[in-house]
């Protein structure tokens, strides 16, 4: 599972429903004694070489819901990669003693690597990309959907999408395009300032598949058009040489006082950690999403998971 670009509008109404079944699942102790048995032969590594809170506890969840025992390595640091191992080594030695790799690394295309050389192996395992540097976060883009999906009782058709923020090294940001131009009538607006706006392979995808988009600086005369606003943080861990800290994002930030002009049925969502950009007395609003989002990262993170051991059809058959 490397990239938001390998699924259809189908195979994301399947993970919606298979995540919804198995929170429902889960509100009891004999469901949770089930869901427990179902992948309790297997074992996941939790590669994390980057900064995670969220994702990292979701997946670690997830996998114990499903009864996957986990372990982890979550800095390089940990790892015999300070005395100088290589990372194809590494990644070796993590496939000998698991069934599944779900990994976070600030190198692009190291998951792409871990699932070429497991394929080309006797024991070829899953590799999950939990985010790949400022590249793509695609379980992110899921859970970001399938909150839009709860959001709008399945309705995802001519939503007006207002992304707000750092969409130059947004990994979740370009994920969320993927995933979300497999929606009819999906329309974007780019909020960013100019520094951070959109990069050309995103504005490739969006022309090459006819996603309608408009780009702007200034959020005021979009606030009562958007369904959703998507909002990010500034990525300055991957700054050059501190540029980020010239850069004025305080523009864009959702003021309180916008709430009363925004459509009565808008959400606002957030990959999160946040900084200023949503102010927590917008938490209390009905239409502050990001929380439920959160909560919405484990369910989908464990229908991910039962797909890929292609565990659906048992679970959607429990009575
Ligand atoms: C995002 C990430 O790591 O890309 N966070 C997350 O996974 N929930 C967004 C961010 O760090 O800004």
């Amino acid at each position: 599972m490397l990239s938001a670009q390998q699924f259809s509008q189908n195979d994301l109404f399947g993970l919606f429903e298979l995540a919804d079944r198995i929170r429902k699942i889960a509100r009891t102790e004999d469901g949770l004694d089930f869901l427990r048995s179902i992948l309790s032969h297997k074992r996941a590594v939790l590669y994390f070489a980057q900064p995670s809170t969220r994702t990292y506890l979701s997946f670690n969840n997830a996998c114990q819901i499903l009864g996957i025992q986990t372990s982890d390595m979550r800095s390089a640091g940990y790892s015999s990669e300070v005395k100088g191992e290589s990372l194809e080594d590494t990644l070796e030695t993590m496939h000998s003693y698991t069934d599944m790799i779900i990994m976070r690394h600030v190198e692009e295309n190291l998951a792409e690597k871990a699932a070429w050389m497991f394929n080309n192996s006797d024991k070829p395992i899953p590799v999950v990309n939990a985010g790949s540097g400022p590249h793509e976060h695609p379980t992110q883009a899921l859970l970001d959907a399938y909150t839009l999906c709860r959001a709008y009782k399945g309705r995802l058709k001519n939503k007006t999408i207002a992304v707000i923020g750092d969409l130059r090294r947004g990994r979740a940001v370009r994920s969320l395009i993927y995933l979300l131009g497999n929606f009819e009538g999906i329309k974007f607006l780019f909020l960013s300032p100019e520094e951070l706006k959109i990069p050309e392979d995103i504005r490739a995808f969006l022309y090459k598949n006819r996603i309608e988009f408009e780009e702007s600086e200034s959020l005021e005369k979009y606030v009562k058009r958007a369904d959703v606003f998507y909002y990010t943080r500034i990525q300055d861990e991957y700054d050059k040489q501190h540029e980020s800290k010239t850069i004025n994002y305080s523009r864009l930030y959702l003021k309180a006082e916008y709430l009363p002009q925004m459509k009565e049925n808008a959400i606002i969502l957030h990959p999160l950690p946040r900084r200023k950009e949503i102010p927590p007395e917008v938490d209390k609003d009905q239409r502050a999403w990001y929380w439920k989002q959160e909560v919405n990262g484990l369910w989908m993170r464990a229908a991910l998971i039962a797909h890929i051991f292609k565990e659906d059809g048992y679970i959607l058959n429990y009575k």
